[in-house]
C-alpha cells in the first residue's frame, strides 16, 4: 500500500477566505481513488495545488517520495503527475492530432531543441510523438476525428481529448476533474471503461466526480472533502453510510 501521492496539512486562502483548511490525504499506487464532496468543498482547488497551478500557503505535496510542493508544473508533469481540467481548455483552432503533438512536445526533457533545429534526432522524435498521438487516438476511439479542430467536437469527445492530452505526458498519476460532467450516458460509460483500462495498465487515478453511481462503480477508496479538508475516507459503501458525509452534503452549498 505505497502512497504515490501524499498531501499533508495543505492550506490555501483566497482574499482572506480559507478554501483549503489543512488537507491530509494519500493516493495509493495502483488505485482509482474517488474524491467527492459538496460544491465549494475545495476539490478543484486541491487539484490546482497538487498540479502546481496554484501554490499552497503552507503544507506539503509529496509525489513518489519527492517533495514537489513548490515544483514547477512542467517538472511535476515530467515526474508523471498530470491533471485534466473541469472544463476542457486548450487551443481551439488546433486539430486533435496537433493538440496531442503539442502536449507531447511540451513533455520536458524530450528533445524539444532537437525538433526545433530540424536535426535527424528531431525528426525521429517527431515521428515517435506522432505514433504515440495516433496510438492514444486509437485507444480513445478518436481516430475518425483526429484531423478535426477540437472546437468541432462534441462535449464528450472534448473530454476524451483532455484525457488523451494527459496521456501524451505518460502519467503515473492522473488527476481527473469531472471528466464525465455534461457527457451523455453512452460516452460516460465509455470514459469509465477507458479509466478502468488505463488503471489496469498501471496508471493510478484520482477522480473528482459528482455522479455517485460512477464513483461507486469505479473508485476504491473514496475520499470525502468538506469545508476545505478531508472529512473521511473508506469504501464507497462506508462513506455513503457515514452520517457526517450525509450532513456535509445537506449542509453544503448545493
Ligand atoms: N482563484 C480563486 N479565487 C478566489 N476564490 C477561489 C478561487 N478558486 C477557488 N475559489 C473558491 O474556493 C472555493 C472552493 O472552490 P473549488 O472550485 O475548489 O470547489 P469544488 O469542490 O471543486 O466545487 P465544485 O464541486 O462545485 O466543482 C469556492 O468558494 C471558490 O469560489
Ligand atoms: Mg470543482
Amino acid at each position: 500500500m505505497k502512497p504515490l501521492l501524499q498531501v499533508r496539512d495543505l492550506r490555501r486562502s483566497f482574499y482572506g477566505v480559507k478554501v483549503l483548511t489543512g488537507v491530509d490525504l494519500d493516493v495509493v499506487d495502483g488505485t482509482i481513488t474517488g474524491l467527492i464532496g459538496p460544491n465549494g468543498a475545495g476539490k478543484s482547488t486541491l487539484f490546482n495545488c497538487i498540479s502546481g497551478l496554484y501554490m499552497p500557503d503552507s503544507g506539503s505535496v509529496m509525489f513518489d517520495g519527492a517533495d514537489v510542493t513548490r515544483a514547477r508544473t512542467q517538472d511535476r508533469v515530467a515526474a508523471g503527475l498530470v491533471r485534466t481540467f473541469q472544463l476542457a481548455r486548450g487551443f481551439p483552432k488546433l486539430t486533435v492530432f496537433q493538440h496531442f503533438m503539442l502536449y507531447g512536445q511540451n513533455h520536458p526533457g524530450e528533445g524539444l531543441l532537437a525538433s526545433l533545429t530540424g536535426s535527424e534526432a528531431g525528426r525521429r522524435h517527431e515521428e515517435q510523438l506522432a505514433e504515440e498521438a495516433l496510438a492514444i487516438a486509437r485507444r480513445l476511439r478518436l481516430t475518425h476525428v483526429i484531423d478535426n479542430p477540437v472546437t468541432a467536437l462534441s462535449g464528450g469527445q472534448k473530454k476524451l481529448v483532455e484525457i488523451g492530452r494527459a496521456l501524451m505526458a505518460k502519467p503515473r498519476l492522473i488527476l481527473l476533474d469531472e471528466p464525465m460532467a455534461g457527457v451523455n450516458p453512452t460516452l460516460t460509460a465509455e470514459i469509465a471503461e477507458h479509466l478502468k483500462s488505463l488503471n489496469a495498465d498501471g496508471v493510478t487515478i484520482c477522480l473528482i466526480e459528482h455522479d455517485m453511481k460512477l464513483i461507486g462503480s469505479l473508485c476504491d477508496p473514496v475520499i470525502v472533502m468538506a469545508e476545505g479538508r478531508k472529512l473521511t475516507q473508506g469504501s464507497f459503501a462506508e462513506v455513503v453510510a457515514d452520517g457526517r458525509v450525509q450532513e456535509a452534503y445537506l449542509g453544503g452549498r448545493h
